[in-house]
């Protein structure tokens, strides 16, 4: 008999909650997500302005600030719970085995230091080569990552940088050290479309090379059609659709979700007025009761109103939180 082998994914988030415990009060930025990212797979996670998507990534990280605080749930990285290791364990996995692209390139680069000296820095702080042999290993990065006259580049500061060279920077350090898992939280949000395909181009690349997994944050749904192989949809916190990219397009089932693909631009209809979900996201120390989108929700019954939908698997690649779903989906 054949045994049936099920593949533990790279990174499993369960049951993730991480609050703020503000003078205001509490700000369950996020409530119960629960996130799996296979290894060599690229997993989209969008959502609105405000919707958790960060503050998930920086739990990952360990690198949330007070007054915020992992208060539930469990993060295994290759079986192991990262919120039950050291400070000292943590911070040899992040930068080595996890790295991250900051959505502020320039807060995340240090100004009074050359780039070539600080992305040395991130290699040699996790390897023992020596200063000859780091730069040899900065300038092919910066090679391979698209840098003009990296040997010049080399030598330069952030503030003599474009936004374009700053982003591929951030991008050759965090590959630098091969991570099993790449974070990249809006990497090319600030850049202009034609730096935006090549980056995205870049990190397909890396996924296909080294088999490196990575958890794309965007706000753009294009960004994810273009690169993403599963995707995650949040709303104020919680997951409202998952499903396999194409699944996911082809056969929208959130409203939430129907919502954002219906306010993407298209290129072939200049004319035609955007749609807009209407309303904004609700405050999070405010949240409706029922489902937290019924308010902006065209499709609203009374009961949204009052109770609060469970995540409903329609099949093996997509699950999603609304009644309409609740006893599967005609086909
Ligand atoms: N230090 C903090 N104190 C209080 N609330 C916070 C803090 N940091 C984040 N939040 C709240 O957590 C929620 C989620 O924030 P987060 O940064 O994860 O959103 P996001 O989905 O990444 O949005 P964006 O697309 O704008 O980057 C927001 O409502 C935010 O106000
Ligand atoms: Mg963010």
């Amino acid at each position: 008999m054949s045994e049936l082998i099920i593949e533990q994914p790279l990174l499993n988030i369960n049951g993730l909650k991480t609050h703020f415990f503000t003078k205001r009060g509490v700000v369950p930025s996020v409530d119960g997500v629960s996130i799996e990212i296979p290894a060599g797979k690229i997993i989209g996670i969008v959502g609105e302005s405000g919707c958790g998507k960060s503050v998930t990534s920086l739990s990952v990280m360990g690198l949330v600030q007070r007054p915020g605080k992992v208060v539930e749930g469990t993060i295994e990285f290759e079986g192991k719970n990262l919120l039950n290791i050291n400070k000292t364990q943590m911070r040899k996995i992040r930068g080595n085995e996890i790295s991250m692209i900051f959505q502020e390139p320039m807060t995340s680069l240090n100004p009074v230091y050359t780039v070539g000296r600080q992305v040395s820095e991130a290699l040699t702080i996790h390897e023992n080569i020596d200063r000859d042999e780091a730069k040899k290993r900065v300038i092919e990065i910066f090679e391979s990552v698209g840098i003009p006259e990296a040997g010049k580049r080399f030598n330069s500061y952030p503030h003599q940088l474009s936004g374009g060279l700053r982003q591929r920077i951030m991008i050759g350090m965090a590959m630098i050290c091969s991570p099993k898992l790449m974070i990249a939280d809006e990497p090319t949000t600030a850049l202009d479309v034609t730096i935006e395909a090549q980056i995205l181009h870049l990190m397909r690349e890396l996924r296909n090379k080294n088999n490196t997994s990575i958890m794309m944050i965007t706000h753009n749904l294009g960004v994810v059609a273009e690169i993403c192989d599963y995707v995650y949809v949040m709303y104020a916190g919680k997951v409202m659709e998952q499903a396999e990219v194409n699944e996911l397009f082809d056969n929208t089932l959130h409203p939430y979700t129907d919502g954002l693909l219906r306010s993407m631009p298209r290129m072939n209809s200049s004319d035609e007025k955007l749609y807009s979900i209407k309303g904004v996201v609700p405050n999070l120390m405010k949240l409706p009761k029922g489902c937290r989108f019924s308010p902006r929700c065209e499709r609203a019954t009374e009961r949204c109103l009052r109770q609060e939908p469970e995540l409903y698997r329609i099949d093996n690649n997509h699950s999603v939180r609304c009644f309409l779903y609740e006893s599967g989906v005609k086909k």
